[in-house]
């Protein structure tokens, strides 16, 4: 792999500041936004007299605790522009969340937080070790998801040659990563999985290919995985997070150097930790539910979001802003099981152990009686295994999860295709328990 470590001088000031001040930085802002917020939402300016707070309360950054959190379900009853604090005729841009049921959440961008979200992401690839002049092969959904526009955006800012590529159609991805040469992939990690496969259908070996990093995110992936996709094409592979509400990718961001998760854009988000049960604030170091204030965002300013992800902050190291530990899971992902918690990361990082299996995975739910039952569905890593040597496998990997997570499931290991492909973020779990 390339040393893709960025020059100290290609660096913004504030990325290498003092704590001091960030600090100093993040006050001034946080006190222009929650008084935004305040003055322009209406639903802001309710919360905050409901509550007895007001902007004038915010001192000092711990004072935002006094502040009343927004969920996801605040967009949904303001939808569609109800949340925005500037008249809808300076929003240049609208993103909306794929929502599964009933109304989208809606978020807007005004032409400064546009610029701001490119900035963003060029600060998040020039940490992953991507340079000006660069080609990058950019496979995030474009269209209301965040992650194509917005990463688009970014790289353009840097200076790339962005190949505005989309996801879908795998065999034209590797036909274009090799006619282009690309440096830079950016996608999923499950669809990257899916690129892996069209290149060894196609007998090409991605060692030989020309990407020397990709930026995965959206959805949660392992350090197992990072070791997988290393391996399998030579290539440095760094996390990207971000969520539309708060901007979309590019509020935090590993860096290449160091990969030791990821530093949080603190100069334009405000990050806390909090218990999900009590609302307190936890601090650094301790896990718990992440939450976010945007400090400069004019369209869509958002005080204290419920992130539902579960992180904890760690303090700066290639730059001096605070870390988050990879997201992975969030609450909602979380399934119950026979009372175990149990992620679909940590069925993730079991199957990545075994060698004969390849790295896709899916977990069905069902009820058996009373009683709920998990399937992993997985695939053998070649088709030359045969039927004992699967069994093999599959009672390795339920022994395994047994041993690691204390749950016990049933594993199918199937032929290659057996298991759902990833177009962007993967179904992880698929619920065919009856509702009710
Ligand atoms: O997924 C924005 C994005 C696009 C991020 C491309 C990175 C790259 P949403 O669709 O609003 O936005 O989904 C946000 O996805 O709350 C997390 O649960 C999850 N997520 C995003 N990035 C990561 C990551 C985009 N690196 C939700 N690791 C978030 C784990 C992630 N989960």
């Amino acid at each position: 792999m390339k040393d893709l470590t960025p020059s100290r001088e290609s660096l913004e000031p504030i990325e290498i500041a003092s704590i001091d001040e960030i600090r100093e930085l993040q006050l001034e802002r946080m006190k222009w936004s929650v008084r935004h917020a305040y003055e322009n939402v209406p639903m802001y300016r309710q919360r905050f007299d409901e509550k007895g707070v007001h902007p004038d309360d915010l001192k000092s950054l711990d004072d935002l605790s006094k502040f009343p959190f927004t969920y996801k379900d605040d967009l949904r009853e303001n939808y569609p522009f109800g949340l925005f604090a500037v008249p809808r005729e300076q929003i240049v841009r609208l993103h909306a969340s794929s929502g599964t049921t009933g109304k989208p959440t809606v978020v807007g961008y005004t032409q400064n937080d546009i610029d701001m979200w490119a900035s963003m992401v060029a600060r998040c690839l020039r940490a992953s070790g991507t340079k000006p002049g660069d080609i990058l092969h950019n496979a995030y959904g474009y269209g209301l998801f965040t992650g194509g526009l917005g990463a688009h955006y970014g790289a353009e800012k840097l200076g790339c040659t962005v190949v505005p590529i989309s996801g879908g159609m795998t065999e034209r991805q590797v036909m274009l990563i090799q006619d282009f040469k690309p440096s830079t992939i950016m996608v999923t990690p499950s669809y990257m999985l899916n690129i892996l496969e069209q290149f060894n259908k196609a007998g090409i070996d991605p060692r030989d290919c020309s990407l020397d990093v990709g930026i995965f995110g959206a959805e949660p992936w392992t350090n197992s995985m990072r070791e997988e996709i290393e391996a399998a094409f030579d290539m440095h592979a760094v996390d990207i997070y971000g969520l539309s509400e708060i901007l979309g990718p590019g509020v935090a961001n590993e860096c290449v150097e160091t990969k030791d998760d990821l530093h949080i854009w603190e100069d334009n988000f405000y990050p806390e930790i909090i218990d999900p049960e009590t609302g307190e604030v936890l601090p650094d170091g301790e896990m718990g539910e992440l939450v976010f204030t945007t400090l400069t965002k004019e369209g869509l300013p958002i005080v204290r979001y419920r992130t539902r992800d579960l992180t904890r902050l760690l303090p700066g190291t290639a730059r001096s802003m605070r870390r988050m530990e990879k997201v992975t899971g969030r609450s909602d992902d979380m399934i119950i099981l026979r009372g175990v918690n149990v992620f679909p990361t940590q069925i993730e990082e079991q199957v990545l152990t075994i060698s004969n299996l390849a790295p896709y995975f899916q977990i069905e739910l069902t009820k058996n009686g009373n009683m709920d039952a998990m399937k992993v569905l997985v695939e053998a890593s070649s088709s030359a295994l045969n039927n004992d040597e699967k069994e093999i496998c599959s009672q390795t990997l339920s022994k395994k999860i047994k041993d690691t997570i204390g749950i016990s499931v049933s594993v199918v290991v199937g032929e290659a295709g057996n298991v759902e492909r990833s177009q962007g973020k993967a179904r992880r779990v698929v619920d065919l328990r009856p509702k009710g």
